[in-house]
């Protein structure tokens, strides 16, 4: 077997992570995938009539594929609704999908917004834990308008991602939580529906920021989702104004507090809000227009910049992220900083902030051929970069 090629009990899956580069050992999928692949084959009748599936998390389709060849190899329908916070996923499922044979006879598949509560009853709830719990959480507690008592629910995680306070949550949550023996480092986890719960979520949270004087609403998964972070702070304080009417973009925009800044500072700026997470862009378009109603703003949910015309930019901000969903990698910020180079305008310029150690200046100067250190702390660095 190659690396991109799963073997199920029903065949071989070819599967590919997404953003593909070369030379990358990396796998699609993981023994929590295995697992749940394997459960799933084992219920008996699962196509028994048209079954209604939410798969959540599913970071390379992994799951979403199997379910698709199992529903065309058991003569069955199933109509899955996908739901993920990140475009990149998105786009992984879909590449692996197209390129695992299409078949719209048995299956029906569709991505579902994770800020919004489907208006369905699903008869199989899968998903992959994630790295967030509180996102986990949020949703869980969200899926129980769509879960009745005969929703089978079952999830898969590594066992080194998985805390027993995920389980105690999910009792709270959804109701009575058992795991599988481990197998290769992984388990499943199975809850049984309890309609009598009432939990609470505490989700989009709010906190002022008080180096910018306002107050912003972070749904579960986005980054800084409780208290602003030490680098973007940083950034703040050293934050570059003008009266010119600039396009200013807000470069992986989390809850939009760089662009909201950039907003104040700049009176006469247009701003775009650039990020892959969903829950990120609907909390920085929320943030935005309570903060700032009267501006001209866009939003993308998008990889990097993509979307962005070449040379229209004059000012890019930017906050990178140092991993891609799970995998800790250099690339996207990498990826941002030569996206932004094509955005920008002569003269235009990009400012990071990072983590010192990340070297971020070295890169920089090989792109832009300039990296001037606007501040630093004994942790971040801010750096400017001007299009020549
Ligand atoms: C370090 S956080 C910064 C968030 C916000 N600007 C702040 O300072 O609080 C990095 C952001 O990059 C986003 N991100 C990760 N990969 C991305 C990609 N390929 N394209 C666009 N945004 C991405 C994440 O969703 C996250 O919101």
């Amino acid at each position: 077997m190659s690396e991109t090629e799963l073997q199920t009990p029903i065949g071989v899956l070819s599967l590919k992570r997404f953003p593909i580069r070369a030379a990358d050992r990396l796998r699609a999928w993981d023994a929590a995938d295995e697992l749940l692949i394997n459960h799933l084959y084992q219920q008996p009748n699962l196509f028994g009539g048209k079954i209604r599936v939410l798969v959540f998390e599913d970071q390379f389709g992994a799951i979403t594929c199997y379910l698709r060849k199992a529903a065309i190899e058991q003569g069955g329908s199933v109509s899955i609704d996908v739901m993920t916070d990140s475009l990149v996923s998105q786009h992984a499922i879909r590449q692996n999908l197209a390129d695992n044979g299409v078949d719209d006879t048995h299956c029906t598949i569709q991505f579902v917004d994770n800020t919004l509560t489907p208006t369905k009853a699903y008869d199989l709830v899968v998903y992959k834990l994630p790295r967030n719990h509180g996102y986990f959480s949020d949703v869980m507690q969200r899926l129980r308008d769509c879960m009745t008592q005969s929703t089978n629910i079952v999830g898969g995680a590594m066992v080194k991602y998985l805390p027993k306070t995920v389980l105690s949550s999910l009792e709270n949550t959804v109701g009575p939580t058992t795991t599988s023996l481990a197998a290769k480092k992984a388990r499943l986890i199975f809850s049984d529906f309890n309609s009598s719960l009432k939990p609470a979520n505490p989700y989009p949270t709010t906190y002022n920021i008080e180096e910018i004087g306002v107050e912003l609403s972070n749904h579960s998964n986005v980054f800084s989702r409780d208290s602003l972070d030490i680098g973007t702070r940083l950034l703040l304080a050293v934050m570059p104004e003008s009266d010119d009417p600039l396009t200013i973009v807000d470069l992986a925009c989390g809850n939009g507090v760089i662009g909201v800044s950039a907003a104040q500072l700049n009176p006469n700026a247009d701003l775009i809000f650039c990020d892959e997470s969903n829950m990120a862009v609907a909390s920085a378009r929320v943030n935005v227009e309570r903060c700032l109603p009267m501006r001209k703003t866009e939003f993308y949910h998008t990889d990097c910049l993509a979307g962005v015309a070449p040379n229209s930019v004059d000012l890019v901000l930017c906050n990178p992220p140092f991993h891609q969903q799970n995998a800790v990698s250099e690339h996207v910020g990498w990826q941002m900083f030569k996206e932004s180079l094509q955005c920008l305008k002569s003269g235009g310029e990009l400012w990071i902030v990072g983590n010192r150690h990340l070297g971020y200046h070295i890169k920089l100067k090989k792109l832009f051929g300039n990296a001037t250190l606007v501040d630093s702390s004994n942790k971040f660095v801010v750096i400017k970069s001007v299009k020549r």
